[in-house]
């Protein structure tokens, strides 16, 4: 029964491609048994009619508006949830804090690291709860593999590779949009946009690298500006971060891969794992699949079929795949939960922590790039 639970009333700013998947996710919250919160979406801030018009047909939305100020002043918002370009994330954060509202970020939070770390100076100092987003570890498989990890049974780590690759930017007809652009998408491009879901896991393992070797590729250098012309696109492509790790005393090669021109990959995040007595591998381009990989007499890698085993429990029977709604639905419940005192010793989102060492990481990668050299981490 939804009625009987503590409610967590959510304002959306950015209502544009996450800020509508945000408000699906709300709307399919009866899926979670045994959650204590109900989250109810009631506000929404956007500056375009037709997205506003589209909240209008999400039941529980009392306020609609073109000024995030006032949906700030609205003492019927809890919890504010922030999906606007990167340029903006500093300015609105710190509103919402100041408006003593807590906070679900959008990553890469902050265009740069200055602006990282101010806002998570703010966080610290107002007190609110303020995660970022980042929901590729909710996926079963991603569970599977932190589980394994922490089982310690991969004897000495020999490699470790996470990546998110993206195709549709190989189109040089696609049209230029703000996540093509540094001033909008910061100069850290593609680790802005796919970054802080390669290095989330990692950090969370304590896997936070010494120092940063980056090869940063820009391809298309103009695109299509949708009114006839073209506009300069500056922003880097790919980023392949070469990186080295302390493990158990010994340091181990770290490869972080952000693509948006990866010829043929639609949306896949992929993490893996070796070690000399086993090894772990997920990708959510085989989404119902983990690999385990085990030294005996002879060398195997066996293929599990996972289905929804979720660290929220819910009511999807347990041999249906998972994909992205699935996920970023459990990074919400896990959100809910740790604000509530209930997460127990289940994954929980981003910290603010996690986010500037995210960026301390792209940082070092453009410094590498443009020196052409490994750069130290402190
Ligand atoms: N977690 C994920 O998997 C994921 C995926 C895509 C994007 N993102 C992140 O989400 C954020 C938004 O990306 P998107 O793809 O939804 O972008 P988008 O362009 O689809 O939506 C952004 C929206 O913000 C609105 N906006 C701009 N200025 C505003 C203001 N001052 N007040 C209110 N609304 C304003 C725009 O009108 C637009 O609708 C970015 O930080 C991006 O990195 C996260």
């Amino acid at each position: 029964m939804l009625e009987g639970k503590t409610a967590m009333r959510i304002g959306i700013i950015g209502g544009g491609l996450m800020g509508r998947e945000a408000a699906s996710a709300f709307g399919r919250w009866f899926v979670l048994n045994d959650m204590p919160v109900r989250a109810e979406l009631v506000a929404v801030c956007d500056l375009q009619d037709s997205l506003l018009d589209w909240f209008k047909g999400v039941p529980t939305v009392r306020l609609l508006t073109k000024d995030h100020k006032e949906l700030l002043a609205s003492p019927a918002v809890d919890v504010v949830y922030v999906a606007v370009p990167h340029n903006l994330h500093e300015s609105l954060y710190l509103d919402v804090l100041r408006a003593g509202k807590d906070l679900l970020a959008e990553k890469p939070f902050g265009i740069d690291l200055a602006a990282a770390r101010s806002i998570r100076d703010a966080a610290a100092k107002s007190g609110r709860f303020v995660r970022c987003s980042s929901e590729f570890p909710f996926m079963p498989g991603t569970q599977r593999v932190l589980q394994a990890v922490q089982a310690a049974k991969l004897g000495r780590l020999l490699e470790i590779r996470c990546g998110f690759h993206h195709s549709s930017d190989l189109d040089p007809t696609k049209p230029i949009n703000w996540k093509r652009q540094n001033k909008f998408c910061g100069e850290i491009g593609v680790m802005g946009d796919l970054g802080m879901h390669t290095v989330h896991v990692p950090l969370r393992l304590g896997w936070k690298p010494r120092r940063v070797y980056a090869q940063l590729q820009k391809i298309y250098t103009q695109r299509p500006d949708g009114k006839g012309g073209m506009a300069a696109c500056d922003t880097w492509d790919n980023a392949m971060l070469h990186t080295d790790v302390l493990v158990d005393g010994h340091e181990v090669p770290m490869r972080l891969e952000q693509k948006r021109l990866a010829p043929g990959e639609m949306n896949t995040w992929y993490i893996e794992v070796l070690g000399t007595e086993g090894g772990v591998k997920f990708s959510t381009k085989e989404p119902k699949t983990l690999w385990t990989f085990a030294r005996g007499k002879e060398q195997v890698w066996q293929r599990t079929d996972l289905g929804h085993q979720m660290a929220f429990p819910t009511i999807t029977g347990g041999i249906f795949e998972t994909g992205f709604p699935d996920c970023f639905l459990q990074m919400w419940a896990a959100y809910a939960a740790e604000r509530a005192g209930t997460l127990g010793n289940r994954f929980g989102c981003a910290t603010p922590d996690e986010a500037v060492a995210s960026h301390e990481i792209f940082a070092a990668a453009l410094q590498s790039h443009a020196e052409k050299r490994a750069v130290e981490l402190a």
